[in-house]
């Protein structure tokens, strides 16, 4: 079943019409926070599918291009609504006319060129998949089945559409960890993934990878390290120790807390899609890093400050910090050479000590209601109900 909807309230179906999404009207006092660059339209594009766009980072982008190219691009919103999804996060464009949401499965053949050939899409933005690290642990058929399988799904149909710009998300995580004092990794750099998910991820660049060289489709691949701010779905580390502050509930690290990542913020990210659409080379690979690594046990110190919960002396930031066992396996650190994207003149212009009083504002006004009931989410190891892509 395919499900459209330009506007909520007249939702589209196969069969007809049908109310399916309920609307708490949360999104209606949110500031609308998209990100800063802004470049002459590109003549060949004129319908950009994104898929993923009721999802964190997806999102920022969808907002970002339907605002800022609003007599340019039709931006089309292509989800299927996952546990960490939120219309919430596109709401607010739903009366723009160069808006649409699209309900839609990257697995589905059919949805996915049912999609293409009625907006007539010319450019691809691919972040659709499953995200979460600690979940592919457990199931991780399900990250195969939506990161590789959906992504073979996507690059068939615009092989098949004749799409001209593939803009393929990928993630820092495939390079695998980097020692601290190594050299920043290049995009020529070996991948080697050491958990479910980032395998996934990279099995899916070698497809993309394929695609380009046996049909010659345009792509380009981007990788970029952790993205955070509001709108994050609070399994993510930076929105759920946030929220369990704001409980009143402690921090649970796993592992010691060494491990360290590198940390941009979301309209930064947004920025940095913005300039690969207009500046990008087909064929290319680029880095999306940030200058601001710090340890996850620095993080709760950030946090702790940033809420002006007291934390200098020992005893108090234990208070509020605690331990349980590591993941199986725990990347110490990812780093990534972002040269190559600086020199298209894209720059990281907010500090995760600014990123962080927005992310921290944001959550305590909607974090406890955006994505309805998330109690469960804020567990140290959750686990998502809801049926695998196991065989
Ligand atoms: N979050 C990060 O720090 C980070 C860093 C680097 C790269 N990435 C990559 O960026 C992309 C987006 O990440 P995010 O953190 O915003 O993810 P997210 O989990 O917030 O959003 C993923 C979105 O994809 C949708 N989705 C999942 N399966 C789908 C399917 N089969 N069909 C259609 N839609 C589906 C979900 O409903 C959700 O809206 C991913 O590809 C991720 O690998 C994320």
């Amino acid at each position: 079943m395919v499900v459209l909807i330009a506007n909520e309230k007249s939702a589209a179906t196969a069969s007809g019409t049908v109310s399916l999404y309920h609307d708490s009207s949360i999104w209606s006092s949110a500031p609308l926070l998209i990100g800063t660059t802004k470049f002459e339209p590109l003549p060949d594009v004129k319908n950009i599918m994104i898929t993923g766009g009721a999802g964190f980072i997806a999102g920022w982008l969808v907002r970002h291009l339907t605002i800022t190219y609003p007599h340019a691009y039709h931006i089309v919103s292509f989800d299927n609504l996952d546990y960490c999804s939120s219309l919430n996060n596109t709401r607010i464009l739903n009366q723009k006319r160069n808006f649409t949401f699209y309900h839609g499965d990257i697995t589905n053949s059919k949805e996915v060129l049912e999609c293409m050939e009625r907006f007539n899409i010319d450019t691809v933005f691919h972040f659709a998949a499953q995200s979460h690290v600690d979940l592919s642990f457990e199931n991780s058929f399900a990250f195969t089945h939506t990161n590789v399988y959906g992504t073979h799904v996507m690059l068939e149909n615009a092989k098949r559409v004749g799409i001209k710009r593939f803009i393929h998300i990928s993630t820092d995580e495939v390079y695998g960890e980097v020692s601290d004092g190594d050299d920043d990794l290049l995009e020529t750099s070996l991948l080697a993934p050491t958990n479910p998910y980032a395998a996934s991820k990279a099995a899916a660049e070698m497809l993309v990878h394929s695609y380009a060289k046996s049909f010659k489709l345009p792509v380009i691949i981007v990788r970029s390290n952790n993205v955070y701010g509001p709108h994050q779905f609070p399994e993510k580390i930076i929105p759920k120790f946030s929220l369990l502050l704001q409980r009143g509930r402690p921090m649970v690290l796993h592992g010691d807390g060494s491990p360290k990542r590198r940390y941009l913020f979301a309209g930064d990210a947004a920025d940095a899609f913005d300039t690969i659409l207009h500046r990008g080379e087909s064929g290319h690979v680029y880095n999306v890093g940030s200058y601001d690594e710090i340890s996850n046990m620095k993080l709760c110190s950030l946090l702790l400050e940033g809420m002006n919960i007291p934390c200098q002396n020992q005893a108090d930031f234990d208070k509020w910090v605690e331990h349980t066992h590591d993941r199986p396996f725990n990347d110490q650190r990812y780093a990534v050479d972002g040269t190559k994207l600086r020199q298209l003149g894209w720059v990281q212009k907010t500090s995760i000590e600014k990123g962080l009083m927005i992310t921290l504002n944001w959550y305590s006004q909607f974090g406890e209601k955006w994505w309805g009931n998330i109690g469960s989410i804020l567990s140290p190891f959750p686990t998502i109900d809801r049926p695998g892509a196991a065989p």
